[in-house]
């Protein structure tokens, strides 16, 4: 299953499984350590104590007590000292080894803070990046729904310069103004609320031909179905109703395939014609996408990005 980026409290996220960002004593400290541990209730502590501590990069399971969540993975992220340290290599196995113990506990849905992105003081966008990286890498293989959950944060841009350009871009569309926005998960917009494009022509859905198309294309490119859903951050069962030529796909998902498969943003738009839709400029979502495609930038990871630091809907299979 594909991953998506919210701004929340982990204490609060309805998953299977929420991860910690643990010391190697795993008896609790401050940041999402404290949060979770204090709304978890003092069983929690009890259950840990008889863990005997974590290596640094790896993870324990215990129970979710008073949170929503079945359980809890604990993993200790590296404490940053410059890169020189395998600092890298411990970070993104604290995701990979958190994302196998919870297949492992046969959970379907996971929710991840930025790991030593606080106190531990890893470079914030290095940290955004090795996590993503990390869980997009893992999903190529798993159905698992994957929530980074960035508490409090307004944006995940890694490139500030490009992210000002963006924002002067839509400010001259007017299509509304950037600054502090409300403090939603994700603001509605066209590629959130599948409502039917207003253009000049009625658009249909010609689910067969965009299958075709799907599989013409993947031959080009020779990827194969893992690789789609990878790029296009969609699952293997939505993979399976696209290539047989059913089911109404949303905009979102539309776009995400677009982002996998387009060469250009004319041949983008194809694609999302015979989804039934089309670029709408009115809409923020669709102008930032429209934007990032016309410059080449169709890694989902870095639209995804884009997309939640300008508070838009996210591409790919979206919950
Ligand atoms: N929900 C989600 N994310 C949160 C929450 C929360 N309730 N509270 C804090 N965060 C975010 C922080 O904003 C940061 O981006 O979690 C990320 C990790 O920050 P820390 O909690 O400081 O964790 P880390 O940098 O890995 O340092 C771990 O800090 O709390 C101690 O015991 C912990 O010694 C360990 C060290």
């Amino acid at each position: 299953m594909p991953f998506t980026i919210v701004r929340d409290d982990i204490t609060r996220m309805n998953v299977d499984v929420i991860v910690n960002a643990a010391n190697t004593t795993l008896l609790g400290g401050g940041g999402v350590d404290g949060a979770i541990h204090s709304a978890a209730g003092p069983s929690l502590l009890k259950e840990c104590m008889t863990l005997g501590g974590c290596k640094m990069g790896q993870a324990k399971a215990t129970k979710g007590y008073d949170l929503p969540c079945k359980y809890i993975i604990h993993t200790v992220g590296p404490i940053w000292n410059g890169g020189g340290f395998g600092e890298e290599q411990l970070l993104s196995s604290c995701y990979k080894n958190s994302l196998e113990l919870a297949q492992e506990l046969g959970c379907k849905s996971v929710a991840f803070p930025l790991i030593s992105a606080g106190a531990y003081g890893y470079p914030f966008l290095d940290a955004v990046r090795v996590a993503l990286q990390s869980i997009s890498e893992f999903l190529a293989d798993s159905e698992m729904q994957v929530t980074l959950v960035a508490f409090g944060l307004k944006t995940l841009m890694i490139d500030e310069e490009n992210f000002e350009e963006i924002k002067r871009y839509i400010n001259e569309l007017s299509i509304g103004q950037f600054g502090e926005g409300p403090r939603h998960r994700r603001l509605p917009d066209a590629l959130t609320d599948p409502q039917p494009e207003t253009t000049t022509e009625e658009l249909v859905c010609d689910a067969e031909g965009f299958a075709r198309a799907v599989t013409k294309r993947m031959a080009e490119l020779e990827i194969d179905d893992k690789e789609l859903c990878r790029r296009a951050n969609i699952s293997g069962s939505l993979f399976a109703k696209i290539s047989g030529g059913s089911g109404q796909l949303t905009k979102p998902q539309a776009l995400g395939i677009a982002a996998a498969l387009a060469e250009d943003t004319g041949s983008a738009e194809k694609l999302l014609r015979l989804a039934g839709y089309s670029f709408s400029n009115s809409e923020r979502g669709d102008v930032v996408v429209k934007y990032l495609f016309d410059k080449g930038i169709t890694d989902i990871v870095e639209v995804n990005r884009t997309l939640f630091s300008l508070d838009a809907g996210l591409l790919g299979e979206i919950w």
